[in-house]
């Protein structure tokens, strides 16, 4: 089956490379995806796949049956680009200014077309069915996994409910190539905080007749701040709090009458994450009247901690090292970023993984969500195949 799916996916790599360049050319902001969803659907609905679109609005669903019967699985790709302006010069460069598949979402998508094409080629020996989410608004909160999972997606609505739902990701700092997983906690959740701290604002001359000055609360607040993650969070929990954004937009001669601090804080544990936001809340909120400033406190929760179930990590690893070689299986470290894949795996067991799309010969080596970030095209002989070779040993285990 190996030496089968490999050569389908060499047969179909023009072709694959050929949707990511389209892809690439004409991204899609989140919710937007419709063109996109259209090439999802214009590709699936020839092969004979049931195609549901506009699931979470601009999503697509597609299932494969295979000739008798077995489990179900689902494997999932997003779809959407970044307002971000590419910096790149080949041809298929975006030609939507400001808009820029920055994060491989072309690659995913493409490469989840090649799996489909190449399950198609061999289904009547396969047994159970696949079912195929092309997810939109993987980039903006608060992303279109939940609503998919809400629609159904993972459930009977659709067919049969899968057992398990894989998703990958591409990997700027892993050579083209090579898969990545790691067990059990992998991603962080990200949730913004927003603080807003009031006074009246006035001349700079007279602070003494304003009450308070925003911009000096704000200040002893951001570094207040800083104890959240230092004392009081167990020291064996990774958690960052960054607050990248601090605005007192006043004058050297005038006191502005707000000041705004927003941030990101990140963790990888569901319970310290939440007491963390109490924290943070009572932190900023006693300082502030400390100070005798008004002060308003929104933290806007993001996605949750991903979290690869062992047995489906430990089953990728091994079909990984069977299909690729031990020597080009890498085992992760934890990684900041977040991702919404979070809450499928939160309903199903799963995993998330990485393929490698580096190449420093060709001087592929920007990270992602950067203006010249790009692949090693040559990544797509191996993603595609490797999922459709996945999703036999899963439904043949
Ligand atoms: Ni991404």
């Amino acid at each position: 089956m190996r030496e089968r799916i490999q050569k389908l996916n060499d047969e179909l790599f023009e072709k694959i490379v050929d949707v990511r360049r389209t892809l690439h050319r004409n991204p899609e902001l989140a919710y937007s995806e419709r063109e996109t969803a259209k090439l999802v659907t214009d590709t699936l609905e020839p092969l004979g796949l049931e195609v549901q679109t506009g699931v979470a609005r601009t999503g697509v669903v597609a299932t494969l049956h295979g000739g008798r019967p077995g489990p179900a699985l689902a494997l999932r790709a997003d779809m959407d680009a970044l307002p971000i302006q590419e910096e790149n010069a080949f041809d298929f460069a975006s030609a939507n200014d400001g808009v820029m598949h920055a994060c491989g979402h072309d690659a995913h998508t493409a490469s989840l077309l090649g799996t489909a094409t190449i399950l198609h080629r061999l289904r009547e020996q396969l047994p159970g069915s696949i079912r195929f989410l092309f997810q939109p608004s993987e980039e903006k909160l608060p992303g279109g996994a939940l609503p998919m999972i809400e629609e159904g997606v993972l459930g009977e609505a659709f067919g049969p409910a899968p057992g398990a739902i894989f998703g990958q990701h591409v990997h700027p700092g892993l050579d083209a190539g090579k898969i990545g997983i790691r067990s059990g906690r992998y991603m962080a959740s990200a949730d913004e905080v927003h603080i807003r701290v009031e006074g009246k604002g006035g001349h700079a001359a007279t602070p003494h007749l304003l009450d308070t000055d925003p911009t000096l609360v704000a200040a002893h607040i951001l570094v207040a701040l800083q104890s959240v993650v230092s004392r009081y969070c167990p020291p064996d929990v990774p958690s960052v709090l960054t607050i990248g954004r601090f605005i007192a937009d006043g004058a050297t001669n005038v006191i502005p009458s707000q000041a705004v601090l927003e941030g990101s804080f990140r963790s990888l544990d569901e319970d310290w994450r939440f007491e963390a936001h109490e924290h943070i809340r009572r932190v900023a909120e006693k300082t502030a009247e400390a100070h005798g400033a008004q002060i308003n406190v929104d933290i806007a929760t993001g996605y949750p901690v991903l979290h690869n179930d062992p047995e489906s990590a430990q089953f990728v690893r091994d079909t990984a090292v069977r299909y690729v070689g031990e020597e080009n299986v890498v085992d992760l470290d934890m990684w900041y970023a977040s991702e919404d894949f979070a809450w499928f795996l939160r309903k199903a067991p799963g995993a998330f993984y990485r393929f490698g799309t580096r190449n420093e010969e060709k001087n592929i080596v920007h990270g992602l969500h950067t203006p010249r970030f790009t692949i090693d095209e040559e990544a797509l002989r191996m993603a595609p195949g490797f999922m459709a070779y996945l999703a036999t040993q899963y439904l043949t285990a």
